[in-house]
């Protein structure tokens, strides 16, 4: 395990990995190395992130909660189309299927997804089939990672987990199938002169593959119990939450044609909420009820989970979920002030209490 998690840390970052299949400006390049470096933290004591959890303001002018609240809407629907209805064959399949899909997941994904693609100056409905493509895998995620075998939660989304309801078996194929059924569905996509429907099928493929979310929770397994640095708890949590949400991001994008600077851009964008996304889950495991969070609240410390919070303690924790936020906010520069939605998002990402 030891040895696993040197050669983790000499790995590099799963940012750099992405840089690699960029072609981005290079002024972007800077900004995107600060978290790309894939240098252990230890060496980066010139960019620790400041003492303080103070953010910019997003424009007052913009009602993210209509936006969360449509956008929640226009994907639920979507993917309500999209799935194979509750009583086809095997109906216990499909039932399960759809009972952790439509659970009441907070859809921060497909948000970000038709948020990226507004900001290329795309339409939401072109973005819809990726946005639940994303939603599908998150969910299946979720389904896998409380298994006994894995982080044993009977709660999830306010309700019993799905293999309490169905079963180990069930929730296990059920998860099988809502990974598959995502890719289906991003073939709905439409493809763009810059974006044929292979990258697209390849950028979903690779976020949710071996090098990034089911790496990510490998590892994350293979931490628990163990002493990590900073460095190897950055790389299980780029991996098994920030490599999704940047997914999300660039899925949007594309599906908008995106030009590569704002491509660039938004990959940056999404790997920082991304890793903010996952320091704040850490936090609020620590700090919220089981009630609150609609899932077992403690279950971090009780398993010897590799945290932020239980690395470098809470108020470090809220330093770098807001120091990232900041890159965030920063990374989105290119669109001079029109990706509104984005920035409210990232706001809502950090001040989320569940
Ligand atoms: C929970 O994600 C799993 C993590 C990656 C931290 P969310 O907090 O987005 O869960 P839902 O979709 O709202 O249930
Ligand atoms: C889950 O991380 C990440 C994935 C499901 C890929 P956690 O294990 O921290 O998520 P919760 O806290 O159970 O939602
Ligand atoms: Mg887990
Ligand atoms: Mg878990
Ligand atoms: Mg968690």
């Amino acid at each position: 395990m030891a040895a696993e998690l040197r050669r983790i840390e000499a790995g590099g970052s799963v940012l750099r990995l992405r840089q690699q299949r960029l072609s981005c400006a290079p002024q972007d390049r800077g900004m995107y190395s600060v978290l790309a470096s894939g240098r252990p933290l230890a060496n980066m004591k010139r960019m620790a992130p400041p003492k303080t959890t103070a953010i910019p303001h997003p424009s007052p002018d913009f009602d993210f909660a209509t936006f969360l609240a449509d956008s929640t809407a226009q994907v639920n629907r979507a993917l309500d189309r999209f799935l194979p209805k509750a009583a086809a064959k095997p109906s216990t399949l499909h039932r399960a299927m759809r009972y952790s899909l439509f659970a009441g997941g907070k859809r921060l994904r497909p948000a970000l997804c038709i948020a990226a693609a507004r900001a290329c100056g795309g339409r939401p409905a072109d973005a819809l089939p990726a946005a639940c493509a994303i939603e599908c895998i998150h969910t299946y995620s979720l389904i896998h990672d409380d298994l006994p075998a894995m982080d044993n939660d009977d709660f999830r989304r306010g309700k019993p987990t799905n293999h309490k309801v169905f079963g180990e078996g069930i929730a296990i194929l059920a998860g099988d199938a809502l990974l598959t059924v995502a890719f289906e569905i991003l073939g709905h996509a439409t493809a763009r002169p810059r974006y044929s429907h292979r990258d697209l099928l390849r950028e979903l493929a690779s976020a949710a593959g071996s090098l990034e979310l089911v790496g990510g929770q490998v590892a994350d397994l293979e931490a628990e119990g163990q002493k990590v640095t900073p460095a190897q708890l950055r790389y299980i949590h780029e991996r098994k939450t920030s490599a999704l949400l940047a997914c999300a991001a660039r899925l949007g994008a594309m599906s908008a044609n995106a030009s590569p600077r704002h491509l660039a851009a938004l990959t940056n964008f999404g790997h920082h909420v991304g890793l903010a996304f996952q320091v704040i889950d850490d936090i609020l495991d620590v700090t919220r009820t089981s009630q609150e969070l609609g899932k077992t609240a403690g279950k971090d410390a009780a398993a010897h989970k590799a945290t932020y919070p239980s690395l470098l303690g809470l108020e470090r924790s809220r330093q770098i979920a807001a120091h990232l936020t900041r890159l965030a906010f920063a990374a989105l520069r290119p669109f001079r002030g029109h990706a509104v939605a984005l920035e409210a998002l990232a706001t809502h990402l950090l001040r989320r209490q569940a």
